[in-house]
């Protein structure tokens, strides 16, 4: 049975919790007054009728310092229980949330339908937790998506789009995405955020992290910018230790954590990259806008075709588009046999935004290759995804 506790003093909060779990979630609702936040977990959880909650939720009127504080200890002691935050999101709390253990931070003022799935995924990870094998397939309801960015080609752009699609659905859904480098010989994804992981994907598969995604948790990077990364390997070498077994774990492990699963991936069809597609909802592909480009990716769709493992959602990025490259979008389309979906145009603003490791999303210079990538992250955008399906769909233009 899942069950809720909730510290607040706010009526209307605690009736739109209430309203979220009626007749959707199992259990009961349970509310405490801002003051419980204070005591120990022990001391709250005496409080609570019944035994252990799943999710425990500090609503508004308690002072998010108290909340993350209090949080912090829970995570240690109660790693199960899910904890969430309803609290304006500003950077340096989304930070100190995350450091905290707290899964999503939320405003109070969040629509019912989001706030359902939110504490149904919450339910799933705790229950999860509780099993703590951390091998079995969770439900696809709990499931969050898996988006593989590929392309047969090098150098054509997927981890300069991976990292800005991670950015992007981290300001939609802070802490709720986490970025997985699967270029495990010659990643980046660590350059293109500026980070300094001390954990790489080598001890996320190994050891304890692959048995219990709490711990695998702690292995992950924080970004400033409210988004989780997974980092290659220090060393190409340590890549043979890391097997598509590994990886259809480690994602099926990230994917009862996050909503958004973004991985980067190498060049060409290696085992990880084929590991990751069985379990990919969304394929990002990425094609540059020359003949090989092309035809690569055109040959790519072929042979993912006939192994039947093309994820069910397709989004194809034409970039460095160029007018002078001497193809247009048309015969981009002509011979991939599928729509272009989003262009990117070829602009200094991106080899600069690489070199000084920060994703143009991050920043506010609203250029064509920002507006491309922003097109991209939309397409995830759930509140926006209704509306773009109703459109049909026209050929992109190259600004
Ligand atoms: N539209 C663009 N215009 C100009 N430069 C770009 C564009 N897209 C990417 N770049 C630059 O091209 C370089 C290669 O990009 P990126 O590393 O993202 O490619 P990749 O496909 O991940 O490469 P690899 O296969 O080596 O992993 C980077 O310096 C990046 O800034
Ligand atoms: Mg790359």
């Amino acid at each position: 049975m899942s069950r809720f506790v909730i510290i607040t003093a706010v009526r209307d909060f605690e009736s739109r919790v209430r309203h979220a779990i009626a007749g959707v979630l199992p259990g009961g609702l349970q509310t405490l007054p801002p003051e419980a936040v204070l005591l120990a977990p022990e001391a709250l959880l005496q409080q609570v009728a019944g035994g252990q909650p799943d999710v425990l939720i500090f609503g508004p009127g308690v002072r998010p310092e108290d909340g993350v504080a209090l949080a912090a200890i829970f995570d240690i002691q109660y790693p199960e229980i899910s904890l969430v935050l309803a609290a304006p999101p500003t950077p340096e709390l989304m930070l100190s949330a995350m450091r905290a253990g707290i899964r999503d931070v939320i405003s109070a003022e969040i629509d019912l339908a989001e706030l359902q799935a939110l504490l149904q995924r919450a339910c799933a990870a705790s229950e999860r937790r509780r099993r703590n094998n951390g091998q079995q397939i969770p439900s696809d309801q709990a499931r969050g998506r898996v988006i593989a960015v590929m392309s047969p080609k090098g150098g054509v752009g997927k981890t300069t789009v991976a990292t800005n699609l991670a950015i992007g659905l981290g300001k939609i859904d802070p802490m709720s995405v986490v970025i997985l480098d699967l270029d495990l010989q010659f990643g980046d994804v660590a350059t293109g955020l500026t980070l300094e992981p001390a954990h790489s994907i080598t001890e996320a598969v190994h050891g304890a992290a692959a048995q219990d995604s709490m711990v695998l948790k702690a292995f992950l990077t924080v970004h400033p910018a409210g988004i989780y990364a997974l980092c290659a390997p220090r060393s190409p070498a340590e890549s043979d230790y890391i097997t598509a077994e590994h990886v259809t774990r480690l994602i099926n492990q990230l994917a009862t954590e996050f909503r958004y699963v973004i991985v980067d991936t190498a060049p060409g069809l290696g085992e990880h990259c084929l590991a990751t597609l069985e379990l990919a909802t969304d394929g990002v592909w990425i094609c540059g806008m020359d003949v090989p480009s092309v035809r690569g990716l055109h040959k790519c769709f072929s042979v993912l075709s006939e192994l039947k493992l093309l994820p069910p959602n397709r989004h194809t990025v034409l970039n460095f588009a160029d007018r002078k490259a001497g193809l247009s979008v048309a015969d981009v389309e002509a011979t991939l046999g599928v729509p272009v979906d989003v262009v990117v145009p070829r602009s200094r603003s991106l080899p600069f935004s690489t070199n000084r490791g920060i994703p143009v999303l991050q920043g506010t210079t609203k250029d064509p290759a920002y507006r491309g990538l922003q097109k991209l992250v939309d397409r995830f955008n759930p509140s926006l995804v209704a509306e773009a399906q109703r459109k049909v769909h026209r050929r992109a233009m190259i600004a």
